[in-house]
């Protein structure tokens, strides 16, 4: 029997594999859930798993989860994330962490080494959150967090129903969900921030996720001629929409760090140049790590919105799209990640995300923790993501040996 290695080269060529499906030109994917192009990812991640060996399952949410089998029976211990993305997205958010996954797999193969506790590898649908909200949508139902009848019933930014996309694309498994509690939950990700750059650090060791609240504010007013109406009797839904983006903005500059604030999208109606707008949409994304900042954050946002909406004698409607607390994850697996990092010789440190993931909706049920590598620049949800094929091996390394100590050999 060999020592398992972790091959940083296979990882990239199916990194790159995956990247093909759903490719844009200039680089980059779009992989929205339950397209086309997610259909044609999973598809592929499905052959890798069966030609690796592994036992596949697919829930009724469309959760995808293959299993090597332990020398004891039990819960498995699990590698996961996603491989959605959103319209503009990279190659590495989400797919890093379910192709290192893989190539653990294939390295435990590679050394025919059977390990004491199954080891499982999932793909969680519709992480993005960007087609359908809420995020981290499949974990969250695989994990008891989310509704399941709701969530399918879940109508997407172009009109589509979830359930009726997981069945076109052939995902609507018939395995229960809530039927796996991990033995311990890996998800290993790009860090989508620029931290670790620009500190110089190479491994992140994750210590929880921010807070998340997602809201989309409709307002309604009255639509009308742009030449004659006398700006007293104007009822400009697109003028409350835009003081509503420009207090999320506030927000966060007199919050200070780390309160983020994001208005993602902005629609008018009609949207024509010479009409007073008669209905704005727009959402805005808010996170903290701390709850009760985030809570008076939406709090004072709520409340602006509302006086805005009176002063233009407008009516405004507020949705929640995803709320999720900030999350812990734990203590004694972040230090096995730095340990595992010091190891190998890699500088660490401890760190919370900024993106939501998976692994925060498996953090109440076991214990879960997270291995970051760099992003240059900082950039990601962008096509330009990039991570160096050093730094991707590094993060692999240290993903299998934490692994390893946590399945037993
Ligand atoms: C999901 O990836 C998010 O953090 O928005
Ligand atoms: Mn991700
Ligand atoms: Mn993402």
């Amino acid at each position: 029997m060999n020592k398992p290695v972790f091959n940083g080269e296979r990882l990239l060529d199916r990194l790159k594999r995956l990247g093909e499906k759903g490719a844009l030109h200039g680089g980059g994917v779009c992989r929205l859930a339950l397209t086309d192009a997610d259909k044609a990812g999973r598809d592929l991640l499905v052959r890798w798993m069966k030609e690796l060996g592994l036992e596949v399952s697919i829930d009724k949410i469309g959760n995808i989860w293959g299993i090597r089998e332990g020398i004891e029976d039990g819960p498995p211990v699990m590698i996961g994330s996603h491989i959605d993305s959103v319209a503009t997205g990279g190659l590495y958010d989400g797919v890093l962490g379910v192709m290192a996954g893989l190539e653990v797999v294939a390295a435990l193969n590679d050394a025919d080494l059977r390990t004491q506790k199954p080891l499982a590898v999932g793909a969680f649908t519709n992480e993005e959150g960007a087609r359908f909200a809420p995020d981290m949508l499949g974990s969250g139902v695989h994990q008891g967090a989310l509704d399941l009848d709701e969530c399918l019933a879940t109508v997407g930014i172009d009109g589509t129903v979830l359930g009726e996309e997981l069945e076109r694309i052939g995902y609507a498994g018939n395995v229960s969900v809530k039927n796996l509690t991990p033995a311990a939950f890996l998800e290993y990700h790009v860090e989508q921030g620029p931290v670790l750059e620009q500190e110089g650090i190479q491994i992140g060791a994750v210590t929880g996720v921010q807070g998340i609240s997602w809201t989309e504010y409709t307002v309604t007013g009255q639509s009308n001629h742009a030449g004659t109406t006398p700006m007293a009797m104007r009822h400009d839904a697109g003028v409350v929409a835009a003081r509503i983006a420009c207090e999320a903005r506030a927000i966060a500059d007199e919050f200070g760090p780390p309160q983020v604030s994001t208005v993602g999208t902005f629609e008018l109606n009609p949207n024509l140049v010479n009409v007073v707008p008669l209905e704005a949409k727009l959402t805005v994304d808010l996170r903290n790590t701390d709850n009760d900042k985030l809570i008076a954050a939406e709090t004072r946002l709520a409340e602006a919105a509302a006086r805005f909406a009176r002063d233009e004698g407008c009516k405004v409607e507020a949705r929640t799209l995803a709320r999720f607390d900030p999350v812990e994850f734990d203590d004694a697996l972040v230090s096995r990640i730095e340990q595992a990092a010091r190891d190998l010789g890699h500088s660490v440190r401890r760190m919370p995300s900024g993106a939501g993931h998976d692994a925060q909706m498996f953090a109440p049920n076991c214990p879960t923790a997270m291995v970051f590598v760099p992003s240059a620049g900082g950039l990601s949800h962008n096509i330009a993501e990039h991570t160096e094929p050093d730094d991707l091996t590094a993060g692999g390394r240290i993903l299998l040996n934490v692994a390893l100590e946590l399945l037993g050999e």
